[in-house]
């Protein structure tokens, strides 16, 4: 039935490929060796295999084939060409996608822009069956990404214990971050079988120690000179006979890698999901970097004005009346949403005024202000009509009682005195309230 085979046809390319991920914590390991032969082994076993070539580098995949690519996703990033234009094939059909390091800086980019290059990637992907990168060394995030988007870690460690702590950093790494999943080992340059398993298991005893994680054994790839030449004249080990024991060690390891896969649940997305899911985790971070930008822009112009205000009053000596001017009207600016704390740097800016040098005519000044002040805080708390008018005009208490007039206000001395002894839980409606009793009995 033609209809069901087309569905059949459409299911089978909707499913997302398998991903592996070949990476390692140190350069020279034979990451990029191990990812190229694995994949062409695939491609020669008929299947459709897409090698991401994410490491960064001189020595990469394209390099060991003797293909020299003109443009790189970096060119698809900067929107020169599409995805497709930059796919290089290999022998038995492989496709090479070079520079795919260059998808980090998709991060970068308007959501969607990355969101077109994402998407193109998503369809490119379910084209293979299995879609293979090869990751650049370290614990860059490109890197640690690449491990994370794949659903198979193989981590390639030599015998050198150098290879081996460099690895063990890198699960490290990657368990607090979350990575959930079990790492499967490879050891490369092996001189047998059994210096790989002791290896393999020196690397697994240290993560079952220290990281309470358990490790998957791959396999072993030996020490082998004809792989080693294999590089130098750009034919990979993979494109030798069948026969020949370099070649058929990738057969095995292809072999392996598909009893590994078996046993691991089938995902349904594939890499490129695992980086739109970044792109949008790094979208909406930024998002909240710049609202925590504009908070630190507040904060930083308070501090500016703070220390402004240092400079101008400090130098100020000419102006006492400028001086309370600005606590006066920093205090009404406070005085609109009054709670202790601000009735409490009210009375503390109160005590700071150099009250002694003020002249009767600032006094009465003062005195005006300080009852504004008082009006507002009380009229916050009551619903009433505006203060309305009266900034020249003093007279009518709006307060009920007490109010500062300027005759209990001219006691300069008494003020200063008592203004000092207010403990510093008084509230202003109290402190003007003990002033005015103060000067009462004092009169
Ligand atoms: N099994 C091996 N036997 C001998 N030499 C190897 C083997 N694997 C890799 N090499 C050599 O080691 C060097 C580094 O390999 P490469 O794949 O570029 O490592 P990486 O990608 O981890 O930096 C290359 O010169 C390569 O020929
Ligand atoms: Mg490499």
């Amino acid at each position: 039935m033609p209809a069901m085979s087309a569905q059949e046809s459409s299911i089978h390319k909707a499913n997302p490929p398998r991903t592996i991920a070949v990476t390692g914590g140190k350069g020279g390991v034979g990451k990029t060796s191990v990812a190229l032969n694995l994949a062409l082994t695939l491609a020669r076993h008929e299947k459709r295999v897409l090698l991401l070539d994410g490491d960064t580098d001189l020595a990469n995949v394209s390099i060991m084939l003797g293909l020299y690519p003109e443009r790189t996703l970096a060119n698809v990033v900067t929107g020169e060409c599409r995805l497709e234009d930059i796919l290089l094939e290999a022998n038995y059909g492989l496709h090479i996608l070079p520079g795919a390091s260059g998808v980090q800086e998709c991060m970068d980019m308007a959501p969607e822009d990355s969101f077109r290059i994402l998407r193109a990637l998503s369809m490119l992907e379910r084209r293979y069956d299995y879609v293979i990168t090869d990751t650049a060394a370290g614990l860059q995030p490109t890197g640690l990404h690449m491990i994370a988007a794949a659903e198979l870690a193989c981590v390639v460690v030599t015998p050198d214990p150098a290879s081996l702590t460099d690895a063990f950093s890198l699960i490290k790494v990657l368990k607090r971050r979350g990575y959930k999943r079990t790492p499967s080992v490879l050891v490369n340059m092996a001189q047998g079988a059994s210096q790989a398993r002791s290896v393999f298991q020196r690397l697994d005893a240290a993560a079952r120690r220290h990281l309470q994680s358990s490790l998957h054994y791959m396999g072993g790839i030996w020490r082998d000179e004809t792989l080693r030449q294999s590089v130098l004249n750009q034919q990979p080990v993979a494109l030798l006979p069948l026969s020949d024991p370099s070649c058929r060690q990738f057969s095995t390891l292809a072999d392996m890698l598909e009893v590994r896969l078996a046993q691991l649940p089938v995902r349904k997305a594939g890499i490129a999901a695992y980086w739109h899911s970044v792109s949008k985790r790094q979208s909406a971070s930024a998002r909240k970097a710049d609202v925590q930008d504009a908070s630190a822009t507040s904060r930083e112009r308070c501090l500016q004005a703070v220390g402004e205000l240092e400079t101008v009053l400090g130098g100020a000596d000419e102006s006492a009346m400028l001086r309370y001017d600005v606590f006066m009207r920093l205090f009404a600016l406070l005085g609109r949403t009054p709670d202790n704390d601000t009735i409490e740097i009210i009375q503390t800016g109160l005590g700071a005024i150099a009250w002694e040098n003020l002249s009767s005519e600032q006094r009465e000044h003062l005195a005006t202000h300080l009852r504004h002040l008082a009006d507002e805080i009380t009229l916050t708390d009551t619903p009433s009509d505006s203060p309305g008018e009266e900034e020249r005009s003093l007279p009518q208490p709006v307060l009920p009682e007490p109010f500062y007039d300027r005759i209990s206000f001219g006691d300069q001395e008494n003020l200063v005195k008592v203004l000092k002894e207010q403990p510093s839980g008084i509230s202003l409606n109290q402190l003007l309230r003990s002033l005015a009793k103060e000067d009462g009995s004092g009169a």
